[in-house]
């Protein structure tokens, strides 16, 4: 049995990907660590050829606007459905925002995919908080370890791990006390840090609130 991971974020392996970073952390515990492709700057054509070489295929993804990045849906709609029958598709999605209930509408995409192209589900592992993972790679030890672990559980069982899935999915929603802890730091403008940050260091900060499509 043999895997093809594929990394689905349009910065590649660039340093500042969260995915890429993942797709590494996934595969660094296996014994003979799988193949990772980047869709990003391949030929979409050959990639999606070159994938039906495998028995599975896991793609590796973050969140853009609700959905998958353009690049990935472009490399689906290469993808042709398989003659053999017993071919695995698995997902691992990674995303800024904390819940993961917003993943929801793409891993029910997912699902229905697999079948339409004639793989068995492997399933979709879900992260949330994630978009800072490049930027302070400490913080998130322990996620890390777990994406490890994953990819270590799946090297042995082909299977994601049920118990690391669902440690990775939460929180699926905010409870009423996070939603007003929450509200009350994006009141004193705790959240703006970050953004503030990034803003000013591509000198657009006094452009925040221009509106150019008014
Ligand atoms: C264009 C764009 C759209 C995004 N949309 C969402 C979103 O809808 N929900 C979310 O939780 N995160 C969203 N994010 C955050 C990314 O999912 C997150 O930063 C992720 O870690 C990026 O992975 P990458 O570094 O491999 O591109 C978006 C980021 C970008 C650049």
């Amino acid at each position: 049995m043999n895997t093809i991971i594929i990394n689905g974020s349009p910065k590649g392996n660039g340093k500042n990907s969260n995915t890429s970073i993942i797709c590494k952390e996934f595969v660094r515990g296996m014994k003979i660590p799988c193949e990772i492709k980047c869709i990003a700057n391949s030929d979409i054509e050959e990639l999606a050829h070159y994938v039906e070489n495998y028995d599975t295929v896991i793609i590796i993804l973050p969140l853009y606007v609700h959905a998958m990045p353009g690049i990935l849906m472009k490399f689906i709609e290469h993808l042709r459905p398989s003659s053999i029958k017993g071919k695995s598709l698995g997902f691992i999605i990674q995303a800024g925002f904390i819940e993961t209930a917003q993943e929801k509408y793409v891993e029910r995409y997912f699902e229905s995919l697999a079948k339409q192209l004639n793989y068995n589900y492997l399933g979709t592992v879900s992260k949330g908080e994630a978009a800072a993972i490049y930027m302070f790679p400490k913080m998130f030890k322990k996620v890390l370890i777990k994406i490890n672990e994953l990819g270590r559980i799946y090297d042995e069982t082909h299977a994601f791990d049920p118990k690391l899935t669902k440690e990775l999915g939460k929180p699926y929603q905010l409870s009423k006390f996070q939603i007003r802890l929450y509200q009350f730091l994006c009141d004193i403008g705790l959240n703006n840090i970050g953004w503030h940050k990034v803003l000013k260091q591509n000198k657009v900060f006094d452009k925040r609130l221009d509106m150019p499509f008014l």
